[in-house]
């Protein structure tokens, strides 16, 4: 079975744009975790949020996760940016296949979020300014990020670039699996 190649990392480091063009580098399909589950539940992840709360978010969200990790075809997966903080995630993400984790310089992520027309819930918690609260949060979450063991810095190329770098880490740690132990 080949490994799966996951995207991790935190909101606006291009997850779900750069999944997309290395899953048609290599030909296989592309699944966003939050794409599915708005498909599932008919509603946008902030209106989820909204209603019903991050605790139910996330049981949609492991919930889906555990799915996608267990399909039994080759396939690119970009999980939400909180889903590795999230034990059971990492665990059967990491069963999965390759993680590969997405980063950018904090400034940039905020750039990026205040262009795009999705809104964060999380950014939005605690009314703070959009700078410091990506600051505050990436803190947070540096360890969890930290255990995947490819990062790329998405801050200064461009998603085509990234996209490249992604499948160059990708099929190198992929050769690596397979070749037979000693
Ligand atoms: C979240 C990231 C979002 C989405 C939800 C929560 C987070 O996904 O899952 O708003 O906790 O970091 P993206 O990373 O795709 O924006």
């Amino acid at each position: 079975m080949e490994p799966k190649l996951v995207l991790t990392g935190f909101m606006g480091t291009g997850k779900s744009r750069v999944g997309q063009l290395a899953a048609a580098r290599l030909g296989w399909p592309f699944i966003d975790s939050d794409a599915e589950i708005t498909a599932r539940t008919g509603k946008p992840i902030h209106d989820i949020f909204a209603d019903h709360g991050e605790t139910y978010f996330r049981q949609l969200e492991r919930a889906v996760i555990a799915e996608l990790a267990m399909r039994m075809q080759p396939l690119v997966i970009a999980a939400g940016g909180g889903a590795l903080t999230d034990e059971a995630n990492f665990r059967a993400l990491e069963n999965a296949g390759i993680l590969v984790c997405l980063s950018a310089r904090p400034k940039i992520i905020a750039e990026r979020v205040a262009k795009s027309s999705d809104p964060r819930p999380k950014l939005l918690e605690g009314g703070k300014p959009l700078d410091e609260r990506i600051t505050e949060l990436l803190s947070e979450r540096a360890a969890s990020y930290g255990r995947v063991s490819i990062t790329i810095d998405t801050s200064d190329i461009t998603l085509e670039q990234a996209a490249e770098r992604v499948i160059t880490a990708f099929s190198a740690r992929r050769e690596r699996r397979c070749e037979p132990s000693a």
